[in-house]
């Protein structure tokens, strides 16, 4: 049985693709390699938590001796690298631990492929999630962001996440560890950690508290709902090719205030609410520090490539989001 190395599985993304790869995929076993901070929810795993071909491991990517003794216990084909301190917020309030995790956890990870692999590509794999927050910010006419664009990171996260990228890079031309990265766009859905912008909203609609918008709420920023993300994570790993980089997107850009207002439209009619009730509970707050004004993917490549589209429309995704969360605050 082929095993695969998915470090942040408890997480958001990490969850979701979980749920999704164990039941599709019985002749692989998938170890989940999750520190568990604050972002994790263990909880999220139930429905697979017992399935024959799944594992988990709580450890810290930080501890290179831990991680050395994982590979050298189940020696995987394969590592797909989600875990990241994630929350831009966060990094500015305190930047360590994200060069903690996300650069030296990184790194680490790359250190025991290589030691464990020592030399051999075929049938292994270390793919690398990012974010197309590494490109920098573009304006209102600049062009969506492409593979081969430069690095630009602003943020403590973004910047972070651009050196773990590089140290990929480098451990592909240096060692021929055989590699691969995509870049993904803001992802919704299920199971995020509720200091996130679309769970923190829907939150506050539901109990009638202020709405915080960062500035004037123009930013601009593109949507793929999580499950969409998942299948070209999927798709990446079984036939991407080595050492390419894939931008994955939803093609679908929309403002922080026209996006907050959606959500207010959605909960107050999910609620029986008048339309607009939830509107007044809006504020404008300062704006993040360095907030970058706008990103856009290009995923031609994955496209035509690959073959993967989106399937979910964003007014769907949307509607799932929504209900998942409402239906996650009745229980509370
Ligand atoms: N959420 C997005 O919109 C988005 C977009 C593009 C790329 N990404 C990238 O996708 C990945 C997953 O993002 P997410 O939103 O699911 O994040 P998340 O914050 O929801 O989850 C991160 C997971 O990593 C684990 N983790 C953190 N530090 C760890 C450590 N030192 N050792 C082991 N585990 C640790 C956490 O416990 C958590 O389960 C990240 O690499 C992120 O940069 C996210």
């Amino acid at each position: 049985m082929e095993t695969v190395f998915i470090t942040g599985g408890a997480g958001f993304i990490g969850s979701n693709l979980l749920l999704y790869l164990v039941p599709r995929h019985p002749d692989t076993c998938f170890v989940n390699l999750d520190k568990l901070t604050y972002a994790a929810n263990l909880g999220y795993l139930e429905a697979i938590a017992h399935a024959p071909n799944y594992r988990f491991e709580q450890v810290d990517i930080c501890d290179l001796e831990a991680l050395r003794r994982l590979f050298g216990q189940y020696q995987p084909q394969g590592v797909i690298h989600l875990a990241a301190e994630s929350h831009v917020d966060r990094s500015i309030e305190s930047p360590f631990a994200f060069v903690e995790t996300n650069v030296m956890g990184t790194l680490n990870l790359l250190q025991c492929a290589k030691e464990a692999w020592n030399g051999a590509t075929d049938g292994h794999r270390f793919y690398h999630i990012s974010t197309d927050e590494v490109y920098g910010a573009l304006s209102l006419d600049g062009t969506p962001f492409r593979e081969t664009d430069r690095y630009d990171p602003h943020s403590p996260y973004s910047a972070s996440k651009a050196s773990s990228d590089h140290f990929v890079h480098a451990y592909s031309d240096t060692y021929g560890l055989p590699v691969v990265i995509s870049h993904c766009s803001n992802n919704y859905g299920p199971r995020q950690y509720g200091e996130k912008l679309i769970p923190l909203v829907i939150d506050r609609i539901v109990h009638s508290q202020p709405i915080p918008v960062y500035g004037t709420g123009e930013n601009i920023r593109d949507w793929l709902f999580v499950e969409d993300h998942v299948r070209a994570i999927e798709a990446i790993y079984l036939r991407g090719k080595d050492r390419e980089v894939y931008n994955i997107g939803g093609e679908h850009e929309t403002t922080n205030i026209a996006l907050v207002k959606r959500l207010v439209g959605l909960v107050d009619e999910r609620l029986g609410r008048a339309e607009g009730t939830s509107l007044s509970l809006i504020q404008f707050v300062a704006d993040r520090l360095g907030h970058d004004f706008r990103y856009a993917i290009d995923a031609t490549k994955l496209r035509t490539s690959l073959g993967w589209t989106p399937l979910t429309s964003f007014d769907e995704g949307l509607r799932l989001t929504v209900d998942w969360y409402l239906e996650l605050s009745t229980k509370k």
